[in-house]
Order: structure tokens, then C-alpha cells, then sequence
């Protein structure tokens, strides 16, 4: 493969970044756009291409020639590795101002929205880009080797210590690995979830295996060594586990806790500043991260929610914090409540990566004067803000937070208003 010589430009929403081709044996690749990782913009280096195509191309860098004042050694002794970090090489105040040019770049470039105003980091300078995860899900192979996947691969690179990871998920990784990785015959994966009072372990059974066989020989019994709560799964489906009730382990929560108060701080000012209102309609609540802290400033929440479990917890919340009547949580698909049911003044969307699309088409600015949206994924994002802002929105503020330091994801929150 070609070697070449690349200056790097801008941060991209992947872990690639890009650059253009300064030198080359081969002058029509003079100037060409070239994707590639591990690099920080206003670096030259040395790179291998690995993809040609007609209009951009794709490679690695083999030299740094002239080093970034950012660089830093990474943290993992891993990290060129695994596919879990993308930007340990990079010194974490710039991480972050990476993350803000990327995000305004992505919605004035695809979504024609320029922000006016300079974009604010929700918990800059207070949250650690280290040991912040609580949640993992390590895979297992056959021969008992456990880690995450290899860049771009299913190849599994074996960890003893993740930096990412909380501490305490960390010391419970060490204490599991030896005696999980004597069943790799059997287990697929590990989730371990730290939520604070307890770490869960729910392991994943292969398919190959009869549920019925492995209870007669007492196969659950793993989870006597440990002070753990497990789970045992076969295709999807608890079918043991070592404690009564908590209907909702395994199940989404915010894996940053730190990065969430930040968010849900940032919520409550937003809506606080405009409140009260009569509704307020919570789509894809989870189990009522922002629920409970809405209520003091509506008549009504509705909270809807297609995970039962997670209704099911925040419904317990909610009566254990005696608000029932006036919460109402709804085991639904946003796309169908939303087709039915006149929404609130104020409506708070979170959904996954693929966004709303068929919810925000729903929105109606006669009802919902203020739309409050919490994004894992850019793209999905900018594409649901274009049509709330066609509706006659208009973005009020706007942050984003740092949920997963030291990977290229980035959390964005948008408050739109009719003004
Ligand atoms: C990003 S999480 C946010 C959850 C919650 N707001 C929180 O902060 O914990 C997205 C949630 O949407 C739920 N969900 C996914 N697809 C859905 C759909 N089509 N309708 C309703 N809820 C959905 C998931 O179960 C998950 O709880």
C-alpha cells in the first residue's frame, strides 16, 4: 500500500479524522481528502492509504512528523487496540473543543443551522474522562478469552483493567474473569452494571445449550462465590437469578452518573426558567431520570415508555414518592402514543440513536410551545431539529455534555421555543 504524506485538518463525527495528502509519489492523489484515526488535527504524519476511492481516501498513520502540543500518552496500554476509546491520545481539554467544533460543523454543513451563540459544555472543568462508566458489556469466547472487540472486528481483545470503566466495575471484573472464563463453552457475554448499592452480573447463555440441562446440573450455582446479584440469560430472556424484584437491572440507565446530574441539572433550569405548565409529556422517559424532578412544576406529567420494566420501576417511584396522580407513566412506542394523544406544553424527548422521526412530526407548536431534545447521535439529531424547526421552533439554547469521554460520542441537548 501507498505510503503518503497527510496534513490533518478537522475532527469528524467517527473516530477517523481528516486531513488532505500533501505528498505523494502519485501526484493525482495531490490534495485528496484522507480519512484516518489516531491522529489531531494541525499534525502532519506519515501515513498508509488503505482505501482508494474516487473521491476521498481512507488510511492509518504510521509517523507522527510533526506532533500536536495536544498529544498525549494514552492512558491504556490497549488502546491502539480496542475499539472502545478513540481519543486517549488526546489531552482532554481538547477532546472537548474537538467535540464542539464537530457538533456545530455537522449542523451548519448537513443541517444548515448555524448556532448564533458559542456552545456550552454541560459540567466543563468538573467532570473526570476516566473511570466514569458503570455499565459494560464484555464478550466471551469459546476458549474463555473476555474483552471488548477489537477495532472494527469481533476479534476480542483480553483486558485485566479498563480505564473507562468505574472502579468498582473493575474490581468486580477481576474477581469474575478467572472463574467466567471456565465457562466460555457456555456464556457469550458478561453485562456488569454498577448501580451504586449493587453490581449486577448477567451472563449470557449461547443458544447451543438446553436451559433444562444446565439447571439439573446445578450450572446457576456460579453465583454462590460471588457477592453479587446475577442474571442468567438465554436468548434475551432472564431465566435465573439469585434475588427477588429490582424489575429493571440490565435495562437503560445513563451509564455516566456524574455526566447525568450535569444534564439533568441543565433540564431543570431550562424548563424551571419557563414553568409552571399545565402538561408536560415525557417521551422515552426510561424510568423517570428527569420524571420525578419535572413534577413540581406541572399539573401532569405523562411519561411514556416502551420498556415495561422501566415503566414498572418508575411507577414504584412514583408512588413511593406519592406522586401517582399526578405522573402518569405509559408502556407505549412513542410512534403510537404520539399518533393519539394531544401532547403537553412542554415536551422532553430522549430517545436512542435513531431518533424520532415519526414523533416529532407529531409535534404541534398550537399545543407545545417548548420542545426540549436530548440526543445520543448527531446525525439523528440534526435531522429531527430540521423538521421541528421547519414547524416554526426556534433554538433558545443549547449544550452539549460529555457522557463518554475519550471516545467521539457527544450528547447534545437543544431547547426550542416558540418565540
Ligand atoms: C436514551 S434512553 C433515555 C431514557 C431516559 N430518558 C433516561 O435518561 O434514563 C431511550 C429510552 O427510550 C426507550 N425507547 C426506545 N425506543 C422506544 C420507542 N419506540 N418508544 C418508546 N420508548 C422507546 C428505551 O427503552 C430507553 O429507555
Amino acid at each position: 500500500m501507498k505510503e503518503v504524506v497527510v496534513k490533518v485538518l478537522n475532527p469528524t463525527y467517527s473516530k477517523d479524522f481528516i486531513g488532505v495528502v500533501i505528498k505523494s509519489d502519485d501526484d493525482s492523489i495531490i490534495n485528496k481528502k484522507i480519512f484516518l484515526p489516531y491522529v489531531i488535527p494541525g499534525e502532519i504524519v506519515k501515513a498508509k492509504i488503505t482505501k482508494d476511492s474516487k473521491t476521498f481516501l481512507r488510511g492509518e498513520p504510521l509517523e507522527i512528523l510533526e506532533v500536536s502540543p495536544f498529544r498525549v500518552e494514552p492512558k491504556c496500554p490497549l488502546f491502539y487496540q480496542c475499539g472502545g476509546c478513540h481519543f486517549q491520545h488526546i489531552e482532554y481539554s481538547e477532546q472537548l473543543r474537538l467535540k464542539k467544533k464537530v457538533v456545530s460543523d455537522y449542523l451548519k454543513i448537513h443541517g444548515k443551522v448555524s448556532l448564533d451563540f458559542d456552545i456550552n459544555v454541560l459540567g466543563e472543568g468538573k467532570l473526570l474522562p476516566f473511570n466514569y462508566r458503570k455499565r459494560a458489556l464484555i464478550h466471551i469466547l469459546e476458549n474463555g478469552k473476555m474483552g471488548f472487540f477489537r477495532n472494527e472486528t469481533h476479534d476480542v481483545v483480553s483486558f485485566d483493567e479498563c480505564q473507562i470503566l468505574s472502579k468498582k466495575l473493575n474490581e468486580s471484573f477481576k474477581e469474575l474473569k478467572p472463574e467466567i472464563s471456565k465457562y466460555g463453552k457456555y456464556f457469550y457475554s458478561l453485562v456488569l452494571d454498577d448501580d451504586v448499592e449493587n453490581i449486577f452480573a448477567i451472563l449470557n447463555i449461547r443458544e447451543e445449550y438446553q436451559v433444562k440441562e444446565l439447571r439439573e446440573k446445578n450450572f446457576f450455582d456460579i453465583y454462590k462465590k460471588f457477592p453479587y446479584k446475577f442474571i442468567f440469560e438465554y436468548r434475551g430472556k432472564e431465566i435465573f437469578k439469585n434475588f427477588e424484584f429490582e424489575e429493571s437491572a440490565g435495562h437503560f440507565s445513563q451509564v455516566n452518573i456524574e455526566a447525568n446530574k450535569y444534564l439533568v441539572n441543565f433540564v431543570k433550569d431550562e424548563s424551571f426558567k419557563r414553568g409552571p405548565f399545565n402538561s408536560v409529556t415525557e417521551l422515552y422517559a426510561g424510568s423517570g431520570n428527569f420524571t420525578f424532578m419535572l413534577s413540581s412544576i406541572s399539573k401532569k406529567i405523562t411519561a411514556v415508555e416502551l420498556d415495561g420494566k422501566l415503566v414498572k420501576r418508575g411507577e414504584n417511584i412514583s408512588k413511593e414518592k406519592n406522586l401517582g396522580d399526578k405522573i402518569l407513566f405509559i408502556q407505549s412506542s412513542c410512534e403510537k402514543f404520539v399518533k393519539k394523544n394531544k401532547l403537553g406544553n412542554l415536551v422532553l424527548l430522549d430517545p436512542p440513536r435513531g431518533g424520532a422521526k415519526e414523533v416529532v412530526k407529531y409535534i404541534n407548536p398550537k399545543d407545545t410551545n417548548i420542545v426540549i431534545y436530548i440526543s445520543c447521535a448527531l446525525p439523528t439529531f440534526e435531522r429531527d431539529l430540521k423538521e421541528l424547526l421547519s414547524k416554526g421552533y426556534k433554538i433558545s439554547s443549547f449544550s452539549i455534555l460529555d457522557m463518554f469521554p475519550n471516545t467521539y460520542h457527544v450528547e447534545t441537548v437543544g431547547v426550542l421555543e416558540i418565540i
